[in-house]
């Protein structure tokens, strides 16, 4: 059976071109890039020319990148980083729709060390209480870290404008860019932000390697502590088959932006309305403009979202009913919860999201087959009746 592959926010297919690059470091140039011996050397070789290309991706210098083992990883170091650099101050700021990456480390933060977190709610359309944020700054806030766009719904936040505050109020600034990599476009030194995490495997490079970007001067404190690896700032032998499997990542994404912005906006925008159209009682959750153009996250009044992705699986297609981390829980997310999003459609809300490798055809193969879907789903459901919610 033929996969339709829409889930590319939960994790994205590795390109060919990626996996070219990489392929001569899984084999025959195996050697430790710290060794003293050439062989190694020209592993640490790639890596610099993968820094190298990290940085250009979010217009940075190659000494800002630290390689992680994942996005969680960068988020972790960035959280822990702040509060040692500044271990009198007891005070964080997030939203509620953060990602468990970094939203079960406050919680953490919180029971075991007496943290206090502002949690920053959004409104129906999951857009951020920019009053209620800058409100909440204070004396003790160590740092301020946001989300870029949101793995479930996308919609975005305004990061720049929320960076320009936290440097004028000289409060840290961290964003998790994990799902704004790869679809809009990224540059450090004109939002001014202090640090900033990346996921390897949101971009079509392989799982297992991530990226902090911490600014040059600020101080730093290594989350795992170990070898002189990167600068001394991150401990541990290079996942270097990765590093520069995302290195070639990070060239392909920065050339791929405007393609997300127009094929795969155009794909998602279709699929959007050919939905609404043609299933009734069916809502788009999230702003519909300062929102990723990969990402739809729809609700189908009256039915459950795992049932339709059951469903939907049987026909090859791929999607998600939140995030992976969270799905296989019967409760809605966090995030359409936080958004006060109906109970009725939070529980039957599903997410597609787009590559530049989907195509049209793809589109309507999901169409055709979500509508007998839904009719079934609700022809059993105990809150359908007559042609409308009960
Ligand atoms: C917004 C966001 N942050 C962090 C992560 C965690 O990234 P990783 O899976 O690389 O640990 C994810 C993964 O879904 C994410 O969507």
């Amino acid at each position: 059976m033929k996969i339709v592959y829409t889930d590319n926010n939960a994790t994205t297919k590795v390109a060919d071109e990626v996996i070219e690059e990489m392929l001569p470091y899984f084999g025959e140039l195996y050697g430790n890039p710290s060794s003293m011996h050439t062989f190694g050397d020209q592993v640490q070789k790639k890596i610099k020319q993968a820094r190298q290309r990290v940085a250009d991706f979010i217009n940075a210098d190659p000494e800002e990148i630290i390689f992680t083992s994942c996005g969680t990883e960068s988020d972790n170091s960035a959280i822990f980083s702040a509060i040692r650099a500044f271990p009198e101050k007891k005070h964080i700021i997030t939203s509620n729709v953060e990602h468990p990456a970094i939203n079960n480390l406050y919680k953490e933060l919180q029971k075991t060390e007496g943290y206090k977190v502002t949690f920053v709610p959004v409104d129906k359309k999951g857009l951020l209480d920019l009053d209620l944020l800058y409100n909440s700054i204070s004396e003790d806030t160590a740092i301020i870290s946001l989300m870029w766009a949101n793995n479930e719904t996308g919609v975005l936040f305004p990061i720049e404008k929320i960076a320009k505050q936290a440097n004028e109020k000289h409060i840290l600034f961290h964003t998790d860019a994990v799902q704004a990599a790869g679809k809009v476009p990224i540059d450090v030194k004109k939002i001014g932000v202090d640090m900033l995490s990346l996921s390897g495997h949101k971009i079509h490079a392989p799982k297992g390697v991530g990226v902090l970007y911490v600014k040059k001067g600020l101080k730093f404190s290594p989350f795992l502590v170990g070898g002189h690896q990167e600068d001394g700032r991150r401990g541990g032998t290079e996942n270097s088959v990765s590093i520069i499997g995302l290195g070639k990542a990070c060239e392909l994404a920065k050339e791929n932006i405007p393609i997300i912005n127009s094929k795969v906006r155009e794909l998602r925008d279709y699929l959007q309305a050919q939905l609404l159209d043609k299933i009734i009682s069916s809502s788009v959750n999230g702003d519909l403009e300062q929102r990723l153009p990969n990402t739809l996250s729809i609700g189908f009044d009256a039915v459950e979202g795992e049932s339709i992705l059951l469903m939907l699986d049987r026909e090859g297609i791929c999607a998600s009913s939140g995030s992976a981390c969270t799905s296989g829980s019967l409760e809605p997310s966090h995030v359409l919860m936080a958004m006060e999003v109906p109970f009725k459609s939070a529980h039957g809300s599903i997410r597609f999201s787009l590559s530049h490798y989907n195509t049209k055809e793809e589109m309507d193969h999901i169409v055709t087959a979500m509508v007998p879907v839904i009719q079934k789903l609700r022809a059993m459901s105990p809150f359908w009746k007559d042609g409308k919610v009960i």
